[in-house]
C-alpha cells in the first residue's frame, strides 16, 4: 500500500508517532475507499497510545494555522487540514459506540480496535511508522471480502450488531452503495435483531436511509430493508404498498415493487435527494384509496391528493426536514398524474398553461417523475407514453415561450382592483382576481396588462362596482 499513501500528511503523522515511540495507523473507511478507488475526505488515525497527544504534535508540525479540536468525551481529536478531516483516537477496547451516556473506554491494542469495527471491509489498517510504512493489517480478510464483494462482520454478527444496532442499516447501506452481498449469517442476524433499531435515534436512521436513496440503485437497499423487516419498523407506510389483491380474477400491480422501479428509473436522471423522495412517495396513498369497481376494476381515485397530504406526517416521523423541501415533495406527489392525463388526451394550450402555473419552476422535475413512472412491461406502451410525453414537453416549451406562465403572477393585482373601484379588501376583490387569472389560463384573454385591466372593469360592472 506504500505507493498509494502518497499524501505527505501520512509521512508527518508517522514521523510524529515514531518520535513519541508509539505505533499509528490509518484505519477504517479511508483505507476501504483507497482500495476501492472511491474519493474520501475523512481520515481516521488510530494510535496505540494517546491519540490526542499525537494530534497535537502533528498540528504543530503542520504549521501555526492548524489547531486541534478536542472531543474529550470520546477521547478523540480532530485536525481540519486542506479539505481533509483527520480524526485521531487511541486504540480502544470495548464497544465502539455504546448507546449508554458514558461509554467506558479502555486502552487497547490495534486488534482490539479492529475487533470493535462494523465490517471486515471497514477494519483494515495501514501502518504509518517509518519501518513498516504502508503495511496493510487485515486480520479479518477484508481485502478478500472486497474482491468477493461481501459485507461481513469481524465478530459474530449478533455481537457486532448489538454493539451498535445502526450497523444493521449500515450493512444494507454499504450493500446498496457498493452492490455487495450481505453474508448469510449477518442477514439472519439483522432479521433476528431488527427490533433493536428502535434504540437508535431517528436522525441517524434517516441519514443511512438517505444514503441508500442516494445510491445508484436504491431498490437493492429497500428490498433488503423489507426482507429483514427493518422497513416495517422504520417506514411502515411504505410496506403497505406491497402485495397484490385479486377480485374476480383481476389483480392490480404490486405498488411496492412498482415504486422501487420508479425510484431506480429516476436515479438515472437525477441525483437530487428530494426528487428521489418524491418518487418514493408518489403512490404512497394507494393502499388507502384502493377500491374495486365492477365496471373499471381496481381504482385509486384521489391517491395523489391524499398522498400529498400524508407527506408532512411521514417527514415528521422520519425526522426529515419540515421545510420547503417537504413542500416540494408534496407538490410533486400532488401533480404526478397531471402530465399523464395530458399525454393521454388532447393537449390543449389551456391545460398546459394550468400545469405550468401550478408546477412553476418544478415542471422539469415533474416531467422526470412522470417519465420514471412508466414501468409497463409492454415496450409498445412504454414507447407510446414516452412519445406522448415528448409532445407534452414540446407543448410546454411552446406555451412557456408564448405566455411566460411559469412563476407567473396575473398582471392586475388586488391593489389595482381596490384602487380602481375605490373599495377595501373584500370578497369582490377576490372574485375579480380569480376571474382574471382563470381567463388568462383558459386563454379567454391574453396575458397582458391592458387586456386584463379591461376585463377587470367589465367584471366590476357586472358586480355593480364603479370606477
Ligand atoms: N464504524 C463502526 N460502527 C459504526 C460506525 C462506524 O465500526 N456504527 C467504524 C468503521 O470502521 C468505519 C469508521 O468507523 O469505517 C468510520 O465511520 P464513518 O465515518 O461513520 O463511516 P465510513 O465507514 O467512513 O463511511 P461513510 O463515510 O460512507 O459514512
Amino acid at each position: 500500500m506504500k505507493e498509494k499513501l502518497t499524501h505527505p500528511v501520512f509521512k508527518i503523522i508517522g514521523e510524529c508517532a515514531d518520535e513519541m515511540g508509539i505505533p499509528a495507523y490509518v484505519i477504517g473507511g479511508w483505507v476501504r475507499d483507497l482500495i476501492l478507488h472511491r474519493p474520501c475526505k475523512d481520515i481516521d488515525i488510530v494510535a496505540i497510545g494517546s491519540g490526542i497527544e499525537l494530534a497535537e504534535m502533528v498540528a504543530k508540525r503542520l504549521g501555526n494555522q492548524y489547531h486541534v479540536n478536542l472531543y474529550k468525551n470520546f477521547g478523540t481529536a480532530q485536525i481540519v487540514y486542506e479539505d481533509y478531516d483527520i480524526e485521531f483516537v487511541g486504540a480502544r477496547k470495548e464497544s465502539y459506540r455504546s448507546e449508554s451516556r458514558k461509554p467506558i473506554v479502555e486502552n487497547g491494542t490495534l486488534e482490539d480496535d479492529q475487533n470493535r469495527r462494523d465490517f471486515t471491509i471497514n477494519a483494515l489498517a495501514i501502518s504509518l511508522n517509518e519501518k513498516t510504512y504502508g503495511e496493510l493489517l487485515d486480520p479479518f480478510y477484508g481485502y478478500k471480502d472486497m474482491e468477493d464483494q461481501i459485507i461481513r462482520t469481524p465478530l459474530a454478527p449478533d455481537v457486532t450488531y448489538s454493539d451498535d444496532p445502526l450497523r444493521m442499516m449500515r450493512a444494507i447501506r454499504f450493500a446498496t452503495q457498493l452492490d455487495y452481498v450481505i453474508e448469510e449469517e449477518s442477514l439472519k442476524s439483522i432479521t433476528r435483531n431488527k427490533e433493536r433499531i428502535t434504540i437508535i435515534s431517528k436522525e441517524r436512521i434517516a441519514d443511512e436511509l438517505n444514503k441508500i436513496i442516494l445510491a445508484k440503485k436504491p431498490s437493492i437497499g429497500f428490498k433488503l430493508l423489507f426482507d429483514t423487516g427493518l422497513l416495517h419498523i422504520i417506514f411502515p407506510q411504505m410496506v403497505l404498498l406491497q402485495g397484490v389483491e385479486i377480485i374476480n380474477g383481476k389483480g392490480h400491480k404490486d405498488n411496492f415493487y412498482h415504486t422501487l422501479e420508479v425510484l431506480d428509473n429516476i436515479c438515472k436522471t437525477t441525483d437530487d435527494l428530494w426528487l428521489r423522495w418524491a418518487a418514493i412517495l408518489h403512490d404512497i396513498a394507494k393502499p388507502q384509496t384502493k377500491r374495486f369497481e365492477k365496471e373499471h376494476g381496481w381504482t385509486f381515485h384521489g391517491h395523489e391528493d391524499k398522498g400529498s397530504r400524508m407527506v408532512p406526517k411521514i417527514f415528521a416521523e422520519l425526522k426529515l426536514p419540515l421545510n420547503e423541501k417537504m413542500k416540494y415533495v408534496q407538490k410533486l406527489v400532488l401533480l404526478h398524474l397531471r402530465p399523464i392525463v395530458l399525454a393521454k388526451s388532447e393537449v390543449t394550450d389551456s391545460a398546459i398553461r394550468r400545469l405550468l402555473f401550478e408546477a412553476g419552476d418544478d415542471i422539469d422535475d415533474l416531467m422526470k417523475l412522470c417519465e420514471a413512472d412508466i414501468t409497463s412491461k409492454n415496450e409498445y406502451k412504454v414507447q407510446k407514453y414516452l412519445k406522448n410525453f415528448e409532445l407534452v414537453r414540446e407543448k410546454l416549451k411552446e406555451v412557456e415561450e408564448k405566455d411566460n406562465i411559469r412563476n407567473w403572477q396575473p398582471p392586475v393585482t388586488g391593489e389595482d382592483i381596490m384602487k380602481t373601484f375605490n373599495i377595501p379588501a373584500s370578497r369582490e376583490v377576490g372574485i375579480i382576481k380569480n376571474a382574471i387569472r382563470e381567463a388568462i389560463l383558459d386563454g379567454v384573454i391574453p396575458n397582458e396588462y391592458q387586456k386584463a385591466y379591461e376585463f377587470m372593469v367589465e367584471m366590476g360592472k357586472e358586480l355593480g362596482l364603479k370606477n
